[in-house]
């Protein structure tokens, strides 16, 4: 019987525990209906988070197995996608609270005492499992440090505590999609194979080249167009090629997750690369996604409260405003600097490998 379990006998309110989950509103502590509305956004929110801990663990399980089944990738691509949807929703929600004036909320903020988003073990939950790292949070921010003064409380907070701390030692969804790129076959050279090395490092700095030749050409065009600095513009090519460089190659070797990034990146039409770039833009379209959740919560929040402090002791809306320039993904951002047009890039090797007959 679908998903009404063994008994096929529930009732509506039953089978969604209605009745448990109605006692929760603040019902009897008399709350006005603005509070109410406060309480049910925050516990809507709280709801998607859970779900969202649901898909990306399930999804870091599927990339988190070597080797990854071709056909679980799709499965993967779902879970992000799922989740992405999930932050537009919640992205939109912001604009119910913003039915709330900034005295209505000032009417009952006090009641809320130090109670803030900031003690939201959900969201610091789903923030580790994609892999935001301690050392990339602002203003060395420590999120289990608010966790373990709640901990000293005992009970309840004192497993959120432990959830959390086993949490961060887990692999996290950016590392098992780090360790799967790791292995994409370049230029028809797979991973680990004899040959395998220069291979990629031939690959990576054929790319390099290109663009390096296309930075000098750009220093040549802005000349013979009169530029009246073109020093200036070397200097911004050449330190854009040494960052590409020091992106490909760090400490001196070729980073074999990078040149693979850059392979589908670059060569997105081959057939056997259709699902490792869709893979790839679900991630790019999930941060995109969280990052504009983060900003529109920015602007609920100035909205209603300007630049007040927050209950949680942040300086309040411009930490929230920086919180949104967090990119936990850098190296599929980072890459789209590199890139180079489809007719600059390296001659693709073994094009049959990839499904694709591109002298034909
Ligand atoms: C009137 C409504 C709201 C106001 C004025 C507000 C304000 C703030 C402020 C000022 C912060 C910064 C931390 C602090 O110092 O408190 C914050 C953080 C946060 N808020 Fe809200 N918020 C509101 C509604 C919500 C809702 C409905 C949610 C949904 C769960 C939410 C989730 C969060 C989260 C998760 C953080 C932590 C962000 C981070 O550290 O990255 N907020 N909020």
């Amino acid at each position: 019987m679908g998903g009404y379990g063994g008994s096929g006998n529930w009732t509506y309110g039953d089978y969604l525990m209605l009745h448990d989950l109605l006692k929760l509103q603040g019902d009897e502590r008399g709350v006005s209906s603005d509070e109410m509305h406060f309480i049910i956004v925050h516990q809507t929110f709280e709801l998607w988070f859970k779900q969202i801990i649901r898909e990306l663990t399930e999804a870091r399980d599927i990339l988190g197995q070597i080797p990854v089944p071709e056909d679980d990738v799709p499965r993967a691509v779902d879970h992000l996608a799922r989740t992405t949807e999930i932050f537009r929703l919640m992205a939109n929600q912001w604009t119910v609270l913003e039915t709330l004036t900034p005295q209505g909320f000032l009417a009952f903020r006090d009641g809320l005492g130090t109670a803030s988003g900031f003690e939201s073990f959900q969201m610091r939950e789903f923030e580790a499992l994609l892999g935001l790292e301690a050392d990339d949070r602002l203003f060395g921010v420590d999120p289990l440090e608010t966790f373990r003064k709640l901990a000293e409380r005992g009970g309840e907070d004192k497993d959120v505590l432990e959830r959390l701390e086993a949490r961060v030692q887990e692999d996290s969804l950016y590392g098992s999609l780090k360790r799967w790129i790791e292995r994409t076959p370049i230029m028809g050279s797979s991973y680990g194979s004899a040959g395998d090395e220069e291979t990629v490092e031939g690959y990576v700095r054929e790319h390099l080249k290109a663009h390096r030749r296309i930075g000098d050409q750009a220093v040549e065009k802005m000349a013979s167009l009169g530029n009246r600095d073109p020093g200036s513009v070397r200097e911004r090519m050449d330190s854009a090629h040494e960052s590409a460089t020091a992106f490909l190659i760090p400490d001196g070797n070729v980073s074999r997750v990078r040149a693979g990034l850059l392979f589908i990146e670059s060569y997105r039409e081959l057939p056997l690369l259709t699902w490792p770039r869709r893979l790839i833009d679900a991630f790019v379209e999930l941060e995109e996604a969280m990052a504009k959740w983060r900003h529109d919560h920015a602007r609920m929040v100035e909205r209603i409260i300007g630049k007040r402090t927050g209950t949680g002791g942040t300086s309040g809306v411009d930490y929230l405003d920086a919180t949104a320039r967090y990119r936990i993904f850098k190296d599929l951002w980072e890459v789209r600097t590199i890139l180079v047009k489809p007719q600059d890039r390296p001659e693709l090797r073994n094009s049959e490998f990839y499904g694709y007959q591109v002298d034909s």
